[in-house]
């Protein structure tokens, strides 16, 4: 199946969590719609072009040669992470390399057995079947993938009444990829199912300036090597956002400056879309400022939180929250989000625990 076809289809599917159009978020935005074909083109089609999450490459490399060598399907695989880091790039990877079709559905457009049914049975031996946002897949729908993952059958219920019967269908032996964006949300049994579960981490700084350039190269966009960092230092370890960053800049380049992507070009136009030089973006300081000023500094639920920043309380906890959890701005505790001292700094002002900690 050609590439774009998958896109199209993919582009049918409404985005992970719809948020109200706040006028500010570049990030949330380029994090939650779906992918547009400019960026499809960008995609890396095998390991060979994939840099960075040496871990999950090697461990899918060792899947992918063995199941060639002994001419198997691949085991099941499941990948999480946060949004944008190359979890569908990887699905089709897969295929690539095993010389398998992939077809692409996601979680909650798979509404009844039926809909599995139709999609298993469409597929060929070794074939991958990948799902986005598995973790949204309805319950119903769930049970039935077990026995198709483990037994490669369905039993469905045809007819209503005293002519309900079960017919069972005989399903290729496939690959089921799934994509999640929260493990956590994930059934025991449906994850017992995975022979892989890995988990796809931010980028490093120099591994993101070598997915910039490659993108400068395929795009044709004229770059220096500081253009290139200040891009990276700014995407807050995401290829997605990297790849999008770069159309802003390469415009405003073209627009304000000599037409190259320099340092001070890249700078400047990432201020104008209200990033900062830590990445984060208007959305990111709104939370952080709502948690100094209204809560001081938490703990504060979330919810409450979504509902100050005015934002969905889905698209915080995916988008946002991983990045500023783990650059050790917030942090996550039973009672509820707590801003850090690091937090604090990020918006200008200084944390009470740290004047307190002095005195003491
Ligand atoms: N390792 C990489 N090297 C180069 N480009 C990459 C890499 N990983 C991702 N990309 C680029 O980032 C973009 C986003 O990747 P992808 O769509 O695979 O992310 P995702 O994890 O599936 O995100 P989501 O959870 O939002 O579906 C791709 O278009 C691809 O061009
Ligand atoms: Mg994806």
């Amino acid at each position: 199946m050609p590439e774009s076809n998958i896109e199209n289809r993919k582009s049918k599917i409404p985005p992970t969590a719809p948020s109200a159009p706040t006028g500010v978020g570049f990030i949330t935005g380029a994090l939650t719609t779906p992918v547009s074909p400019a960026e499809a083109a960008l995609r890396p089609l095998s390991f060979a072009d994939f840099t960075g999450q040496p871990r999950t490459v090697e461990r899918l490399q060792v899947m992918v040669g063995a199941a060639k060598r002994r001419g198997e399907a691949l085991n099941h695989i499941l990948l999480s992470g946060p949004p944008g880091l190359g979890k569908t790039t990887l699905a089709f990877i897969l295929g690539h390399e095993l010389g398998k079709q992939v077809r692409v559905t996601s979680g909650p457009v798979v509404e009844k057995a039926g809909d599995l049914a139709g999609l298993l049975t469409s597929l060929e031996e070794g074939d991958i079947l990948f799902i986005d946002e598995i973790h949204r897949i309805p319950k119903t729908v769930e049970e039935y993938l077990y026995s198709a993952m483990e037994d490669f059958r369905l039993d469905i219920m045809i007819d209503q009444g005293p002519n309900a019967r079960s017919v069972r269908l005989s399903i290729p032996r496939f690959t089921l990829v799934g994509a999640t964006t929260r493990a956590g949300l994930l059934t025991a049994p449906l994850r017992s199912r995975f022979t892989l579960q890995t988990r796809l981490d931010y980028y490093d700084a120099a591994t993101l300036v070598g997915i910039v350039k490659r993108s400068c190269d395929l795009l044709k966009v004229a770059i220096d090597d500081s253009g290139a960092e200040e891009i990276a230092s700014r995407a807050r370890g995401t290829p997605r956002i990297a790849n999008n960053l770069i159309n802003f800049c390469r415009d405003f380049a073209q627009e304000r400056a000599s037409g190259r992507i320099t340092r001070a070009a890249a700078a400047a136009a990432l201020e104008l879309l209200e990033i900062d030089a830590r990445g984060l973006d208007e959305m990111d300081k709104r939370v952080l400022r709502c948690m100094a000023e209204n809560y001081r500094g938490g703990p504060v639920g979330l919810g409450t939180i979504a509902v100050a920043v005015g934002e969905e309380a889905e698209t915080l906890e995916e988008v946002h929250e991983p990045f500023l959890i783990q650059e050790g701005y917030l942090q996550r505790t039973p009672q509820g989000r707590m801003l850090t001292p690091k937090g604090y700094t990020a918006i200008g002002l200084t944390s009470p625990g740290s004047v307190q900690g002095g005195l003491l």
